[in-house]
């Protein structure tokens, strides 16, 4: 009868060493699954969110070819305190379309903030006027140039 024991015995142990394969291989398997899913493991790094909240801050105000793409102001000095005080109202073209002296800037400024709830801009008044001043100056329009080669024709009456 301890021949039929020994049996049983060794067929236990082939099941639990086969169990123990088993379960090996499912892990196996769940981490090369995993593996194609998300190759560098990026769930487990916990920096993920820093470089993500980074890289769209550094989008917002990126300059390509002079321009702050965002509002299509130009690149200059005092730039950004144009951006922050001026297009949260309305769009930045509203303003570069519009080519004034620094005197009228400050009196649209001043009409601005008697109604329509601008606020003071304190010190960034004058940065905001030098800039505007300096990047979008005022067109001298003028005359038309005067017409040269012209073939005059004789009038008939
Ligand atoms: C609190 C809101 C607000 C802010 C901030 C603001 N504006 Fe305005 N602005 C207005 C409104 C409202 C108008 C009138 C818009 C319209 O007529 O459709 C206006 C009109 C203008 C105009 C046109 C004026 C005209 O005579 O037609 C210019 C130019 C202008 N803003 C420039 C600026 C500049 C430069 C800044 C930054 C210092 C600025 N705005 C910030 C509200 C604002």
């Amino acid at each position: 009868m301890s021949g039929k024991q020994d049996f049983r015995e060794g067929v236990r142990r082939i099941f639990y060493r086969l169990m123990g394969l088993f379960s090996l291989f499912m892990i196996a398997g769940a981490i090369l699954i995993y593996y194609m899913i998300d190759p560098d493991f990026s769930a487990f790094k916990s920096e993920k969110n820093t470089y993500v909240v980074m890289d769209a801050e550094e989008d917002i105000d990126r300059i390509e070819n002079g321009i702050h793409v965002r509002t299509g102001l130009k690149e200059g000095e005092g730039l950004m305190v144009v951006v922050n005080n001026c297009t949260n109202c309305h769009s930045a073209k509203l303003v570069t379309q519009n080519r004034m002296s620094e005197a009228r800037w400050n009196a649209t400024i001043k009409w601005m903030q008697e109604t329509q709830n601008l606020w003071d801009l304190g010190k960034n008044q004058d940065v905001i006027v030098s800039y505007l001043v300096s990047n979008y100056p005022v067109e001298d329009v003028g005359r038309r140039a005067s017409l040269t080669n012209i073939e005059w024709y004789e009038l008939e009456d």
